[in-house]
């Protein structure tokens, strides 16, 4: 008797699958994620697996053919940077972002030049109208009129296609909405989503297209539903920023052709997105001399940034006090504050604090510490930060638990970026621990006795 197709259950949030339904995922640990889906008969799977295969002679990598193909630039520096020099033929990538934060916009951009520069592209959209696309593009620079699009969410077809066209890069704005017909479960859910992306791997794979995956994040900031993706895919880029914000930055996450240190910083414009490549100048420009504000000498990747990071201390009922971070982490916060408390006589006792740094940018280092550490006792104090003087400064350092500080990568890199602005001196680990930097720059306000 023939077997019905079995289903299986797959957690949406991890892709997990497993022959029952279960409450909890024992994988990711997220609640009622789990939904049912009915297998595809494996075309020729099983007898594959029941037959003798056919003994493959091995090679040694070194006589591997490795040809170095040509990356494709797209023309946006900041995009070919973090992407380690420009799109691979027949790579996966992945773009992530809540919406609204420009995905649409650096794609068609990114298409846009190549189509310039006599590459042939194709924009596919399962999201828009080609009329509103067309919208779009009329705003962007460059030749982004010429890319061809086709407003389609059926994956048969756009499969076919890109086989008929084979384009050199495409788009796919975004996965999630593309749908397998033969697959049940709606769009974007892990089943499909998966199915999508297996299939048009293998297209661009096996013709050789640049592909870039859209797709979105949930508002925990992952991306939504597919982590079966991120393994499926070359690279992984996520556009972070804040909707409100005009700077946007774009970093890898993962990346087989290059490094996941590099970040792209961008403005938002009424043109399209504009890169921002001399942030540091834009950030310090802004940066305000007031108490309470820092320039931190950040390493965003391989490349130092100039940013300005800013605290308020404010007398509050509400217990316990409030500790708000925009841009670094909350437990960093909370361990700096304990240290400035305990080694450095800088209580913030029952005050809220609110730490945030300036322009959207998400600071991920231990060498922000230092800077958090002097915002706060410079707003605590009410004494800007200044060097003798009243000169402008800049510092970067790990704050340890003893009120250490400890050194951080690239420092030289660092005391240059911030030379070229003429914030001199840096206050950095030399200074010892914290109550000594403290001291160094806020000269008005000696800390009292611990
Ligand atoms: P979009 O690229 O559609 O975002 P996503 O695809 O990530 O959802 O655009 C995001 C926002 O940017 C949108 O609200 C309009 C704005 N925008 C500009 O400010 N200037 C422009 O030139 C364009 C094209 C969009
Ligand atoms: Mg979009």
């Amino acid at each position: 008797m023939a077997r019905a197709p079995a289903s299986r259950f797959v957690c949406s949030a991890c892709g997990h699958d497993a022959p029952k339904w279960m409450g909890r995922c024992p994988d990711c640990n997220e609640w009622n994620s789990f939904v049912e889906e009915t297998a595809r008969p494996a075309a020729g799977g099983r007898a594959q697996a029941a037959g003798p295969g056919r003994a493959v002679k091995p090679v040694a990598l070194a006589d591997v053919r490795a040809e170095s193909v040509a990356r494709l630039r797209t023309g946006i520096g900041e995009l070919d940077r973090v992407l380690g020099g420009g799109l691979v033929p027949g790579s996966l990538v992945l773009l992530g972002g809540s919406p609204g934060i420009g995905k649409s916009t650096l794609t068609s951009m990114a298409l846009g030049n190549l189509a310039g520069a006599g590459r042939r592209t194709l924009y596919v959209s399962g999201e828009e109208s080609a009329a509103q696309i067309r919208l779009r593009a009329e705003r962007l620079p460059g030749a982004a009129l010429e890319v061809p699009v086709l407003a389609e969410t059926d994956l048969d077809t756009v499969v076919a296609t890109l086989e008929a066209e084979l384009p050199e890069v495409v788009v796919i704005d975004s996965v999630q909405t593309l749908v397998a017909p033969d697959l049940t479960g709606a769009p974007g859910s892990v089943g499909q989503v998966r199915e999508v992306a297996d299939r048009l791997t293998r297209v661009a794979k096996r013709r050789g297209i640049a592909t870039l995956l859209v797709g979105h994040v949930t508002k925990e900031g992952s991306l939504a539903g597919p982590r079966v993706l991120e393994h499926l895919v070359d690279c992984v880029l996520q556009f972070e920023g804040e909707r409100e914000r005009f700077y946007r930055t774009l970093r890898a996450l993962k990346n087989r052709f290059g490094s996941t240190n590099e970040v792209g910083v961008f403005e938002m414009r009424s043109g399209g997105l504009v890169e921002v490549a001399d942030a540091s100048a834009r950030f310090v420009g802004e940066a305000t001399r007031a108490p309470g504000s820092v320039v931190l000498a950040a390493m965003e990747g391989s490349r130092p940034l100039l940013v300005e990071v800013q605290a308020l201390v404010s007398p509050s009922e509400i217990v316990p006090p409030r500790r708000m971070t925009t841009g670094i982490d909350r437990n960093r916060l909370a361990l700096v504050l304990a240290v400035l408390g305990r080694h450095a006589g800088i209580g913030a006792g029952t005050a809220d604090v609110f730490v945030n740094v300036a322009g959207g940018v998400r600071l991920d280092e231990p060498g922000a510490d230092l800077a958090v550490a002097l915002a706060v006792a410079s707003a605590v104090r009410g004494v800007p930060v200044g060097g003798e003087g009243g000169k402008p400064v800049a510092c970067f350092g790990e704050v340890g638990l003893t009120g250490e500080l400890r050194s951080v990568a690239h420092a030289d890199r660092r005391r240059a970026e911030a030379a070229k602005f003429g914030l001199e001196p840096v206050i950095g680990p030399e200074a010892g621990t914290v109550r000594g930097a403290v001291r160094q720059v806020l000269p008005g306000a000696r800390p009292k006795a611990a």
